[in-house]
């Protein structure tokens, strides 16, 4: 009796349960035959899916390091430090010359980097961006984002963490002369980060921030060209034979006259607001806790390590295949280790590019300065590069030193008319 009761019962529950699960079925497949359908259903992608999420997991890719930044500080980013940061950053004033500030060539709106395929310094039309005309450096300017993570600094990685580590001075910072491996020493409270010690050099460098006023038969006589009278006088070597810290001098002479800046330093540095002049450091560490500021790395390829399985197209998951895998570009791009997932190894290189520069002096050609380049970081192209397919950005392929080559003849013709031979 139970049993005769109880078993059309079950089967309207069994009949229920299977109409369920075909309705079910049916509006899946109704789902995945549309264009909007995820991908999860398909076999090909869930299969390179599995295989990337382990190429980058056995190559220690974790698309993390922007969330590192304050662990690897040891501490939380100062606001008000970096704000003042930020001042300085685009204040012409830490230029002796006067007119060219950081943000002059590495410009907020091209990622912190430049337009110009070689860096343009003091004698500027005051414009940044293409637009911009005036004394051409050698170089072009890298961008700055994300270089609080670069354990080598400057295109042939000459600014560098001995300790493998641009957040640890336990071995100091070292420098070419005449910083070298003093100015920097380990363990200096003053300087614990490379990027501190990084901002101790743009204005003391003629061509970029200081200008050649006062220089006139001092350097050489191509360079007596370039002294205009205009700005402030460039000071005399030091004992040394090298002006870096008389300029320096000179600049944080300025800093001190100003009531603004000794206020706003006033309010970071007791020191200062006892009554103690403002040093170099204390600039260094402003600016670059404004560069902490822009640690950026949360390209498609970081979210999708990430976990975010749709970051990427079919193609750019093949892209980052081969650039993991056999096109084994991560063996000098790389992620691992010290290399802070920045994709660079940070070791130098000569893939045969030469690097071609305008020379010192007004009609004088180009020089080649070849030798091997510290691996870029793709930080123009996070994602690009992965998709391999990076040729569709003239700015990307003007990022290397190869683009000097292309763009070096307008860049002798247009560069170097200082402002005093064209009045
Ligand atoms: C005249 C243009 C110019 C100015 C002004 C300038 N820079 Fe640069 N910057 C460059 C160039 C060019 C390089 C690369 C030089 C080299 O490798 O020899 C560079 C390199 C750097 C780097 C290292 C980037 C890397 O990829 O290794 C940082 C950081 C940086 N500059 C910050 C600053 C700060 C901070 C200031 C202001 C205090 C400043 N720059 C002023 C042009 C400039
Ligand atoms: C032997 C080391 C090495 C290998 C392997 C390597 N690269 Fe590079 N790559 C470099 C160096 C060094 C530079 C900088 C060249 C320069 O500035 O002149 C560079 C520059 C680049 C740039 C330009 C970046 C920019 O900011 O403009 C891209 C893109 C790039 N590489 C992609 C790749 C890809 C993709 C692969 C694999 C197919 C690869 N690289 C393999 C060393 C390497």
């Amino acid at each position: 009796m139970k049993f005769s009761h109880r078993y059309p019962l079950r089967k309207w529950r069994v009949l229920g349960t299977h109409l369920f699960l075909a309705t079910l079925g049916v509006i899946a497949v109704v789902i995945t035959m549309h264009p909007w359908a995820g991908q999860a259903d398909d076999g090909d992608t869930s299969r390179l899916d599995r295989t990337l999420v382990n190429v980058l997991r056995a190559g220690r890719f974790t698309g993390e390091v922007e969330a590192t930044l304050e662990a690897r500080l040891g501490r939380r980013i100062d606001p008000r430090l970096a704000d003042l940061g930020r001042l300085l950053f685009f204040d012409t004033a830490v230029g002796l010359y006067g007119d060219n500030a950081c943000a002059g060539c590495h410009s907020p709106a091209r990622g912190f980097g430049d337009t110009q395929s070689i860096a343009i310094g003091v004698q500027n039309n005051g414009i940044v961006g293409p637009n911009r005309v005036g004394a051409r450096n050698q170089r072009r300017s890298p961008l700055v984002i994300n270089t609080a993570f670069y354990p080598k600094l400057m295109w042939n990685g000459r600014f560098f963490a001995p300790s493998g580590d641009p957040f640890d001075n336990s071995q100091g910072f070292t420098f070419p002369q005449p910083e070298g491996t003093t100015q920097f020493p380990p363990n200096d409270p003053t300087v614990e980060y490379l990027l501190v010690a990084q901002a101790h050099i743009p204005s003391t460098e003629l061509v970029e921030m200081a200008g050649f006023t006062g220089t006139a038969g001092t350097i050489g006589p191509r360079f007596d060209q370039f002294d205009d009278g205009d700005g402030t006088p460039v000071p005399p070597p030091a004992a040394s034979g090298f002006r870096n810290e008389p300029i320096r001098q000179a600049v944080l002479e300025r800093f001190n006259a100003m009531p603004e800046y000794r206020k706003l330093f006033g309010k970071l540095f007791p020191e200062v607001r006892a009554g103690a002049p403002i040093d170099f450091s204390m600039f260094g560490r402003a600016v670059a806790e404004f560069e902490f500021t822009l640690v950026r790395a949360n390209a498609p390829i970081d979210r999708y390590a990430r976990g975010e399985r749709n970051a990427m197209t079919e193609s750019q998951k093949r892209g980052a295949l081969v650039f993991f895998g056999k096109g084994n570009c991560v063996a000098c791009h790389a992620v691992a280790g010290k290399s802070n997932e920045m994709f660079s190894n940070f070791e130098m290189h000569n893939i045969g590019v030469p690097q071609i520069a305008p020379a010192v002096g007004v009609g004088l050609g180009n020089v080649i300065f070849d030798g091997p380049v510290r691996t870029r970081t793709l930080d123009w192209s996070r994602s690009l590069a992965i998709r391999l397919i990076a040729t569709n950005s003239a700015d990307h392929r003007c990022a290397t030193w190869r683009c000097n080559r292309r763009s070096s003849t307008t860049a002798h013709l247009r560069g170097w008319k200082m402002r005093s031979a064209t009045t």
